[in-house]
């Protein structure tokens, strides 16, 4: 068994292998895996699709489930993540899969006992996002070569900083593009010209404005689809061939107006889809032979 923390700590074959697992399982080109494990889902942050389909995921692959809520454990009473997690090992769970706001709270964790999935670290990573988000690139154009753009909070959004460097390691040509407030100091490629650039994009990858995370100063939602967000006009300017992701939950009329959930190059749905199938091929990842 081993953790699965970051989609980099994993070789670029390696991810290759799983995007290919998770499409066999879609396509029943594969049965799925039977481990007869516990796995423990610890969500410190609120989640929708991330949790219910690492639930699903593990139950699909033969797994008992404990959901561990955060207010009734012993972790609200003081209780040490370390300890929770080797109290979790000593009751023989196998995997915990763990949401936090802490950016990097596994690092100084001893997984000896019991083995992490992260299910996204605060604004740092959120590694079973990023390969849905290859899974469906790579479904529906069967190759890495293209040009890729990010658009939205990149400041506080960990599915970009886990997408940006990794895409660009699997030969994708990545782009970003923020309002000045959300743009931070990596070396990412931002643009300034979003409107005059759209059209060159085979996948535009919108991103969630993260309140939650913003400080009230920010107060930009009213103007947000109009200046920088993915507008009816936007649209229009598309690539017809371009596909167009989320990684939800969305922000209707801000980050997109709700006319792109009609369009056809909108593959927000098959990105939930594709989860389900990436995180049993994580499963089999962290607990497989
Ligand atoms: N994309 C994503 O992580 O969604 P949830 O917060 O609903 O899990």
């Amino acid at each position: 068994m081993r953790n699965f923390l970051q989609l980099s700590d994993l070789e670029n074959d390696e991810i290759k292998n799983l995007i290919n697992e998770a499409l066999a399982y879609k396509n029943k080109k594969i049965s799925l895996p039977c481990f007869n494990k516990s796995v423990a889902l610890i969500f410190l942050e609120a989640s929708t699709r991330t949790k219910v389909s690492f639930e699903l995921a593990a139950l699909r692959s033969g797994n008992h489930v404990i959901n561990l809520d955060a207010i009734t454990s012993s972790l609200t009473k003081g209780e040490t993540m370390q300890d929770t997690l080797d109290t979790l090992g000593n009751l023989e769970v196998s995997i915990a899969i763990i949401r936090s706001s802490d950016e990097l709270y596994y690092q100084d964790i001893d997984t000896s006992k019991i083995k992490i999935i992260n299910a996204g670290d605060g604004t740092n990573g959120h590694p079973s996002q990023s390969l849905l988000d290859l899974v469906t690139i790579y479904e529906h154009f069967n190759t890495f070569d293209k040009k890729v753009l990010i658009m939205g909070d990149i400041k506080h959004s960990r599915v970009a900083r886990s997408n940006i460097n990794i895409m660009a390691r699997l030969g994708l040509s990545v782009d970003v593009y923020a309002p000045e407030i959300f743009k931070t100091d990596e070396e990412f490629n931002y643009i300034t010209d979003l409107d005059n650039n759209l059209e060159n994009y085979d996948v535009i990858m919108l991103l969630r404005n993260q309140l939650e995370r913003h400080e009230d100063s920010y107060n930009i939602q009213d103007v947000y689809l109009e200046k920088y967000g993915l507008s009816k006009s936007r649209l229009e300017k598309l690539s017809s061939d371009a596909i167009i992701m989320h990684p939800g939950p969305f922000n209707r009329n801000v980050e997109l107006d709700e006319v792109v959930l009609k369009d056809k190059r909108n593959k927000i749905d098959q990105q939930v889809t594709n989860g389900l199938y990436a995180r049993i091929a994580i499963l089999n990842y962290v607990l497989g032979e």
